[in-house]
């Protein structure tokens, strides 16, 4: 496995048992297992505790049983990788969560993941995933901006979900480019702008407010108020007026596995409802600027735009590149 380092100067971290030092003395802890490179509490709170609640809402294998393959159909389609040909290969996985991906990974090939997020929800992920042999599975919290591994080290490099959730988009990205090989590929998807009506939505018009109240009073809201707004989003879906969805305040549920129970639907619901409203900051982009970003990285860029993951779903933006 690659060693860790200290993102501020460089130099490598010994493991001490209960943390990692470097030869000026500098420490991380290890808590729980995983090193940590970001203690301090940060505009990602929302995210460690909401990971930490659903821990295994979108988990495929829970205690090893397969629920589902949603989270695999969805990181091979995006991705475009085949799990025969990832032997060997060092993988990055920015912004793990509750590590959804880093199972599908870990489960389907014989890769080396790396995996990090800034928030706690590293401990949900370690839960999740912590009988995946420790050889090819290391986990730690640290910032996009400060990954605890030298450059060009990473044969691939993967970031889903989180790029629209971070203060600089751009600099996420170059900090991902940094980290793979020359000849290395990075794949990120990210939230759209499709036009000014993309901010016309009840996410955008109440964010402002929802962003500020305390997560464990959202999370109330949400959940007291989560059954009438799935009866009226899927009516409207029913009468063909699915358009107005936008201004309820729920997740849109046609993005979900169609293949949730009700008890499973509402769990789904409420956490994308809280993931919606509670992160301090969503940006989306236009496609073609985040293509120009890539473009001017030393990447070149080999596909970008919609990945369908089902019939009903909207689609999700991506974009491919290969370091050059
Ligand atoms: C919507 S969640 C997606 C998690 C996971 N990739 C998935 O799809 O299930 C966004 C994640 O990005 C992480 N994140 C946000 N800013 C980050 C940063 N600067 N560095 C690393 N992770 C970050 C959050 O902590 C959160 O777990």
């Amino acid at each position: 496995m690659l060693e860790f380092i200290n993102p501020n100067n460089g130099s490598f971290l010994s493991n001490k048992g209960d943390y990692l030092e470097d030869e000026f003395g500098n420490i991380f802890p290890i808590l729980n297992g995983i090193p940590r490179f970001s203690t301090e509490k940060n505009y990602t709170s929302n995210f460690g505790f909401q990971w930490n609640i659903f821990s295994r809402t979108q988990i495929d294998q829970v205690n090893n049983k397969i629920g589902s393959s949603q989270s695999e159909t969805r990181f091979f389609l995006t991705t475009g990788w085949k799990a025969s040909e990832m032997e060997g290969f060092k993988i990055l996985e920015a912004g793990s969560g509750a590590g959804r991906f880093s199972q599908v990974i870990l489960s389907q090939t014989k890769a080396a993941l790396y995996s990090f997020d800034y928030s706690e929800a590293v401990d949900a992920n370690r839960s999740n995933n912590k009988h995946f042999d420790a050889s090819r599975f290391q986990l730690s919290q640290a910032s996009i901006y400060e990954i605890p591994y030298n450059d060009n080290s990473f044969d691939k490099v993967f970031c889903f979900g989180v790029l629209q959730h971070t203060p600089d988009f751009e600099s996420a990205i170059r900090s991902l480019i940094t980290k793979a090989k020359p000849g290395g590929e990075i794949v990120v998807d990210f939230y759209r702008i499709n036009g000014w009506w993309t901010k016309v939505h009840a996410k955008y018009l109440l964010r402002f407010i929802t962003r500020k109240i305390s997560h464990e009073r959202l999370l109330f809201f949400i959940s007291l108020n989560i059954r009438w707004m799935i009866y009226l989003f899927d009516f409207l879906c029913f009468i063909k007026l699915g358009f107005l969805t936008r201004f309820l305040p729920i997740a849109d549920l046609r993005n979900f596995p169609q293949n949730l129970d009700s008890k499973q639907r509402i769990e789904w619901a409420i956490l994308d409802t809280f993931d919606m409203f509670s992160p301090k900051y969503d940006n989306p982009q236009r496609l073609d600027n985040v293509v120009n970003m890539f473009k001017k990285m030393n990447t070149k860029v080999t596909f970008s735009g919609l990945i369908k993951l089902n019939e009903l779903s909207n689609q999700i933006t991506i974009v491919r590149a290969i370091k050059i």
